[in-house]
C-alpha cells in the first residue's frame, strides 16, 4: 500500500492540444506554477482477491466513464510492475471548498506515484512525470513543485516534466476567483482537440508557444513578475481564442469571468501588477507580488465576495506520506 500526495498546478504558458493521443504527447511545451492550496491524496493497494479495481473518490464510488480512465491508467502500471491484480484506489481532493479546480493534474500525479510504489516499481521524478502523462497532460507537470517546464518530446521517453525553480525565491502569488464551480460542458481533453482539428489559428499557436516558452524563462530568471504576469495572460487569451476559432465555436467564459478580468485591468490602471490567467473553465486566477495582495483583495472582495477568492502560494512536488 502507498500513499501519494500531489499538488496541482496551473500553466503560465498553457499545453492545448495533442500530437498523440494514446501516448498523450502534446504538440507543444508547456510550463506552469504548481500551488500549496490544492491538492489530492490517493492511496493505492493491490489486492489478489479483487475482481475489479475499486475506486473511491471524496468518499464516493466511482463507476463508469470515471472508473474506465482510472482502470486504463492502472493497467500501464500494471504492464510496466508484471503485477496483474486489482486494486484499491482512495482519493481525496484537498481544496478550501466544493472550488471546482480539484483537477486532474493533482489527481493523476498522485494516482501514478501512489500506483507505481504500491506496485513495487522504483521510479524516478522523470518516470514519474512520464507516467502522469499517460493519465492527464497537466499532470506530468504537477511530479514537480514551483515552476516546471514540461518538454513536449517526441516519443514517450523524451515527454516529461522538469523544474525550472523548485523553490519559488520571489514574491509570486496566485489568487483564483471561485466565479463558476459546475462542471465544465466542454472538457479539456474534447475541446483542444477540435482547436486542433478545427482552428485556422492552430498553426500560429505553435508559434506562440514557442516564443512565449523562450520570454517566459528570460522573466522567471529575472525573477520579473510583471513580465511574467503579462506573458501569462497574452498566452492564456489565445489559447481561448482557439476555442473561439474552433468548428462549432464554443467558450469557457461566463459572464463573470468577463466581469473578473475587467477588475484585473482596473486594478492595473491605478497602478498594480495584476495578471489574469484561465483554463478549460470560468474561473480566474490572478497572477501578481504577494506584497499586493491586500489592494487586490480589497478590489474583488466586495464583488465576489471573500470566499470565493482563494490565495495560494508556490506549492511543492509529489511527495509519499507512508508505506
Ligand atoms: O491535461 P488536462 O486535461 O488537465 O488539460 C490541461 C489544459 C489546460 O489546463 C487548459 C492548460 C494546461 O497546460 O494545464
Amino acid at each position: 500500500m502507498t500513499t501519494a500526495r500531489a499538488h496541482t498546478n496551473i500553466a503560465l504558458v498553457k499545453y492545448w492540444g495533442k500530437r498523440d493521443r494514446q501516448l498523450m504527447l502534446p504538440q507543444t511545451d508547456s510550463l506552469s506554477l504548481t500551488l500549496n492550496e490544492f491538492y489530492a491524496t490517493t492511496k493505492v493497494e493491490f489486492d489478489p482477491s479483487l475482481t475489479a479495481d475499486q475506486i473511491t473518490i471524496d468518499g464516493q464510488a466511482v463507476s463508469g466513464k470515471g472508473q474506465a480512465k482510472i482502470t486504463a491508467f492502472l493497467d500501464i502500471v500494471r504492464q510496466l510492475s508484471g503485477k496483474n491484480d486489482f486494486a484499491y484506489v482512495q482519493s481525496t481532493n484537498h481544496v478550501p471548498m466544493a472550488a471546482g479546480l480539484a483537477s486532474s493534474a493533482s489527481a493523476f500525479a498522485a494516482l501514478a506515484t501512489a500506483a507505481a510504489g504500491a506496485a513495487g516499481l522504483q521510479l524516478s521524478r522523470r518516470e514519474l512525470s512520464r507516467l502522469a502523462r499517460r493519465g492527464s497532460g497537466s499532470a506530468t507537470r504537477s511530479i514537480y513543485g514551483g515552476l516546471v517546464e514540461w518538454h513536449r518530446g517526441t516519443d514517450d521517453l523524451s515527454s516529461f516534466a522538469e523544474p525550472i525553480m523548485e523553490q519559488v525565491d520571489f514574491p509570486i502569488e496566485m489568487l483564483a476567483i471561485l466565479v463558476n464551480t459546475k462542471k465544465k460542458k466542454v472538457s479539456s481533453r474534447s475541446g483542444m482537440q477540435s482547436s486542433v482539428e478545427t482552428s485556422p489559428y492552430y498553426p500560429a499557436w505553435r508559434q506562440v508557444v514557442v516564443d512565449d516558452m523562450k520570454a517566459m524563462k528570460k522573466a522567471i530568471a529575472d525573477r520579473d513578475i510583471p513580465t511574467i504576469g503579462h506573458i501569462a495572460e497574452e498566452n492564456a487569451m489565445r489559447m481561448h481564442a482557439l476555442t473561439l476559432s474552433s468548428d462549432p465555436a464554443y467558450t469557457y467564459f461566463d459572464a463573470e469571468t468577463l466581469t473578473a478580468i475587467r477588475l484585473v485591468h482596473e486594478l492595473r490602471d491605478s497602478g498594480i501588477n495584476a495578471y489574469y490567467t484561465m483554463d478549460a473553465g470560468p474561473n480566474v486566477k490572478v497572477i501578481y507580488d504577494r506584497h499586493d495582495r491586500q489592494a487586490i483583495l480589497d478590489k474583488l472582495s466586495p464583488v465576489f465576495g471573500r470566499e470565493r477568492l482563494v490565495v495560494s502560494q508556490p506549492g511543492p512536488g509529489v511527495t509519499i506520506i507512508d508505506d
